[in-house]
């Protein structure tokens, strides 16, 4: 038997690549270990979005380099690959400056690591597959199995869409992940019937720009919206709770609109990043939505649905932000009052046409940004948690907490929920008072069934 150890750096999607990878390579003998010491092969899932992200992966592969050397002494080989979003920006430089790696692979090309790997192994060479085939990995990848496939635990990711063709100026997505495609309808529900028998109750649907999905339909021509497909893995039994993320607000359309108001499976809680408050940097960053439009959609879908809690992703110091750009960002998170948000310093990405515009902002200003945004979001996680203090909802109970008898489970709203209740209840679904909120998360118990309130599982 060879082992593996995957590393997994930056969004969702790369759990999801990773598990595939593993997956991928099982039929070839390869079983999955925590530790690169025990590892024949170290596989490096990598992140591109920000410089911070692809510099981590250049001080691994140095820690790596010696590990190797070291090995080679002792005559048990450690091959090293390169996945993800630096391998397919960055392949070359890989290869100059990091000569230990053996494999560099790019996202849509992960079928090919098998063969990739038995080649090197043979040849102790190096490989390079950084193409976007013209055919989607989807139809290649080997199906998701209840027996043998990566699946952990009640909550599963299922990637519906990959890619993105927005362009947003500062972003390197569309360059590393290549153009949107959808998976067939088919393949998903397969697929989530699947992680359904491995026992996940909660599912969520994977996507760089999800709600653009587009999959093929089951029969016939045409294809589907992510509502419609959302309406129809909730007749699945046994998934009892949906999400999806990321959204890209200008294509949020009446379907999915539609999902939030008459799926009661589908969770009260969207990632809608907005990544500004202001119009002009919004333009700049080239969003198809201005800040009018994000308050519009808001009161679209909380009509539908009007307990939905709102995340975004916001970027501070893009270039030529002002004062004044940045306090509309302040404000509209005021006004929305986010039960959680991501903000990042803005970070220039080689290639993109936002890294060489005028009005680069200093570090010293975007960290002081940053600080000041950061306070108006924790403050609003804060207002939120504790107004759903007294409250009774249904927990999705998902592992231990960190004190003996403690479990964490989900509300629907993300929240993570700590709860003195016994290991048994891992994997259901339970209605739990919720005695407190604070900055990060809830604190509960488990409820008599006739204090529940009927929000949906
Ligand atoms: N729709 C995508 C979003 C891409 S990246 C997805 O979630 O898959 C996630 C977040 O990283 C973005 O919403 C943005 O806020 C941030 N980001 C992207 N490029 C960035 C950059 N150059 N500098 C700083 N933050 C960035
Ligand atoms: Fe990136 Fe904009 Fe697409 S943030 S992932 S280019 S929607």
């Amino acid at each position: 038997m060879k082992t593996v150890h995957i590393l997994t750096y930056g969004c969702q999607m790369n759990v999801y690549d990773s598990a595939r990878m593993a997956d991928a390579l099982k039929p070839f003998g390869f079983s999955v270990v925590d530790a690169a010491a025990d590892a024949d092969l170290v596989v490096l899932n990598t992140c591109h979005i920000r410089d911070k992200a692809a510099e981590k992966v250049y001080s691994e592969l140095g820690r790596l380099a010696e590990a190797k050397a070291e090995r080679a002494i002792r005559g048990r080989p450690l091959l090293i690959a390169v996945a993800g979003c630096v391998a397919q920006a960055e392949g070359e430089e890989i290869r100059a400056r990091a000569p230990s790696v053996d494999i560099v692979i790019g996202p849509q090309a992960y079928h090919r690591l098998p063969g990739l790997v038995a080649e090197a192994e043979r040849a102790g060479g190096f490989g390079l597959d950084i193409d976007f085939p013209v055919e989607s990995k989807f139809d290649h990848l080997p199906a998701v199995d209840a027996a043998s496939a990566t699946i952990d635990g009640t909550s599963a990711f299922l990637t519906v869409q990959e890619g993105c063709d927005k362009f947003c100026s500062f972003c390197v997505v569309p360059y590393t992940r290549g153009a949107e495609t959808s998976r067939p309808v088919t393949q998903v529900l397969a697929e989530a019937r699947v992680l359904a028998l491995a026992g996940v109750r909660e599912i969520t649907l994977l996507g760089q720009n999800v709600n653009n999905y587009h999959g093929a339909a089951p029969s016939g021509p045409g294809d589907w919206s992510l509502g419609r497909l959302i309406a129809t893995l909730a007749e699945i039994d046994g998934i009892d709770r949906i999400r999806y993320t990321t959204s890209y607000p200008a294509d949020v359309d009446d379907d999915l609109i539609a999902a939030h108001r008459d799926v009661p499976k589908l969770m009260p809680y969207l990632h809608l990043p907005v990544q500004s408050g202001s119009d002009s940097i919004l333009a700049a960053m080239g969003r198809r939505h201005d800040r009018a439009a994000y308050f519009r959609l808001v009161d679209r879908l909380k009509a539908a649905r009007p307990d939905l809690a709102l995340a975004s992703d916001f970027i501070v110091g893009f270039p030529g932000e002002t004062e004044g750009d940045f306090a509309a960002t302040v404000d509209l998170v005021e006004r929305i009052g986010f039960a959680q948000a991501y903000s990042f310093k803005y970070s220039p990405r080689p290639g993109t046409p936002a890294a060489s515009l005028g009005g680069q902002i200093s570090e010293t200003e975007k960290s002081e940004r940053l600080a000041r945004l950061q306070v108006a979001v924790d403050h609003h996680r804060l207002l939120f948690n504790q107004a759903t203090a007294g409250r009774t909802m249904p927990v999705l109970f998902e592992r231990h907490g960190r004190r003996a008898g403690q479990l964490i489970g989900r509300s629907p709203y993300m929240q993570p929920v700590h709860v003195d209740a016994s290991d048994r209840h891992i994997g259901r679904i339970l209605p739990v008072a919720v005695v407190a909120g604070y900055a990060n998360s809830l604190e509960g118990r488990i409820a008599m069934s006739s204090e529940a309130v009927p929000v949906p599982a």
